[in-house]
């Protein structure tokens, strides 16, 4: 099948939260399955194109945006480990800064900026030659392929049998922008919008809703969030959208990249390890304690180290780890290591604690992929409190890394963490099911209780690391989906 990935964020390259994971590593289990992908992102400013060697191609692309047309360049690499093919769209006007998104309330000109890469994906298709059977978007960035596939490019051949399939990674950023601006750059004039239409949602466009409705099929990065966002008031008002949609919304369960993340392999990792040789995880949490100054000479004092590595917002749920996380680290039950960036109030909530508690507290602030690996491979459990999932990949890794999950039964984290029953020994975490500080806490220190406590703490780490967490399984989901696509497509 030959697929076209359109995304804001592609690791390593681009990277703010999971839908980078998500959007290499799908394409590169599809590529190694078989299929023809090609992914295309922006040539954002903070791309080092020397470091990925990537080339300028004599591709000059022009996009008809707004009545007239912009032209833009064609950067080219290669995603690592794979012979998936990336495009880089490089117009300097809208990508050639610094950042991603922006920071805090974002760029003034994301409208336009990620209209543009919308319109020009169906371009860099044309200018490539690639006759795709789908076209993948992600998240509202790249939801409004899905409108200008129906619109724009229905009779151009090229695109004849090409379907639309978009995913949503997470329904809190829905790209809600000024219909004037936006309809006119997109070409889809004001006409298309009136109440109750497919671009409109309270007054605005809501590129998240045009992608739900236009796609040929909707799908979530998990089951649970599938229904939550259907049901619940975690649809964010688009609830209606996605009712409508029907059995075509799907939620495909996340996966990883193994080639990244595998602890037997993972060369960030002080000592490689695996289930067979789990003990020389104890090597890994030495030398992370000792590279935070923590003295581990006295082995008497032997804590659990609970991590935590994540965008510092409030989905993540950090609001319940004021109450619920201190009096386990003032008590002297566990340590915490925190990585992790975003509101200046939860960063500077961990950054009291660490003042407080400098044994028991390891803090870094920022974006570190090699802690990031580094922290898995240490810690004991895993902390995820989240308010909404709507899948997670944090606590796969730590499944596969053998650090017990702690979690709310939330979106993906309820699909991937089943509650450890110290009766059947079954299970591969803790879980909680009530967004409160109580249930937070009863969730660690139920968890506390079970370290290295045997012979739950063998099964534990057991049912954690022999449950592959692969993104090939998902990979081979969404291919049905696309050709369920196709089907859909092809009706119509
Ligand atoms: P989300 O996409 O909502 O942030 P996920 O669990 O799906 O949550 O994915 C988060 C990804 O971002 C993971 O790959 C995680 O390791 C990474 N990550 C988050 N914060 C940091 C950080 N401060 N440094 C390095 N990697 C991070
Ligand atoms: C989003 C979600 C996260 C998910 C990721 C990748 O950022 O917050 O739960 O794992 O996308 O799909």
């Amino acid at each position: 099948m030959k697929i076209l990935v359109s995304a804001a964020e592609v690791a390593p390259y681009a990277k703010v939260g999971g839908l980078a994971d998500m959007t290499a590593a799908l394409p590169k289990a599809w590529s190694a399955a078989g299929h023809d992908v090609i992914v295309l992102l922006p040539l954002y400013g903070t791309i080092d194109t020397a470091l990925y060697g990537l080339r300028k191609t004599d591709h000059v692309i022009g996009v008809p945006f707004g009545g007239w047309t912009e032209y833009a360049s064609l950067w080219e690499g290669t995603l690592p480990d794979s012979e998936v093919p990336v495009y880089f769209l490089d117009s300097h006007e809208y990508y050639g800064r610094q950042g991603i998104y922006g920071y805090h309330e974002g760029f003034q000109d994301n409208d336009r900026r990620f209209m543009f890469l919308c319109r020009a994906t169906f371009e860099v298709a044309k200018a490539l030659g690639f006759k795709p059977d789908v076209i993948h978007a992600h998240d509202y960035h790249t939801a409004m392929c899905m409108p200008m596939l129906h619109v724009h490019y229905k009779t151009d051949p090229h695109f004849d049998g090409t379907a639309g399939v978009f995913t949503i990674h997470n329904m809190a950023y829905q790209g809600m922008f000024d219909p004037q601006r936006v309809l006119e750059f997109g070409e889809f004039g004001m006409k298309e919008f009136y109440p109750g239409s497919w671009f409109e949602h309270e007054s605005v466009v809501n590129a998240m809703k045009a992608g739900i409705l236009f796609a040929d099929k909707v799908t979530t990065v998990s089951p649970t969030y599938a229904q939550e966002i259907r049901w619940t008031p975690e649809g964010m008002g688009l609830q209606g959208a996605l009712q409508a949609r029907g059995g075509d919304l799907i939620g495909v369960l996340n996966g990883i990249d193994r080639t990244e993340w595998d602890p037997s392999t993972d060369e960030y990792l002080t000592v490689p390890y695996d289930l067979a040789t789990i003990e020389k995880k104890e090597i890994n949490k030495q030398a992370l304690l000792t590279e935070f100054g923590i003295d581990v000479s006295d082995k008497s004092r032997d804590l659990p180290l609970v991590g935590m590595v994540t965008r510092l917002t409030e989905q993540k749920g950090i609001s319940l780890l004021h109450e619920a996380l201190e009096p386990f680290i003032a008590s002297g039950q566990m340590r915490l290591v925190m990585l992790g960036s975003g509101e200046k109030r939860f960063e500077d909530f961990f950054r009291h604690l660490a003042e407080q508690y400098p044994q028991r507290v390891l803090l870094g602030v920022g974006y570190n992929n090699a802690l990031s690996h580094r922290i898995q491979g240490a810690s004991d459990f895993y902390l995820m409190p989240s308010k909404f999932e709507p899948c997670g990949l944090t606590q796969m890794y730590a499944l596969t890394y053998g650090a017990i999950p702690i979690v709310r039964a939330t979106g993906g984290l309820a699909d991937t963490v089943q509650q450890y029953d110290p009766i059947t020994f079954t299970g591969n975490g803790i879980r909680f099911n009530r967004y409160t500080v109580d249930d937070c806490s009863a969730a660690i220190g139920e968890a506390l209780r079970l370290y290295k406590r045997e012979p739950h703490w063998s099964h534990l780490r057991r049912n954690a690391m022999s449950v592959d967490h692969s993104a090939v399984r998902s990979a081979e989901q969404y291919i049905d989906v696309f050709t369920w696509a196709q089907e859909l497509h092809a009706q119509h």
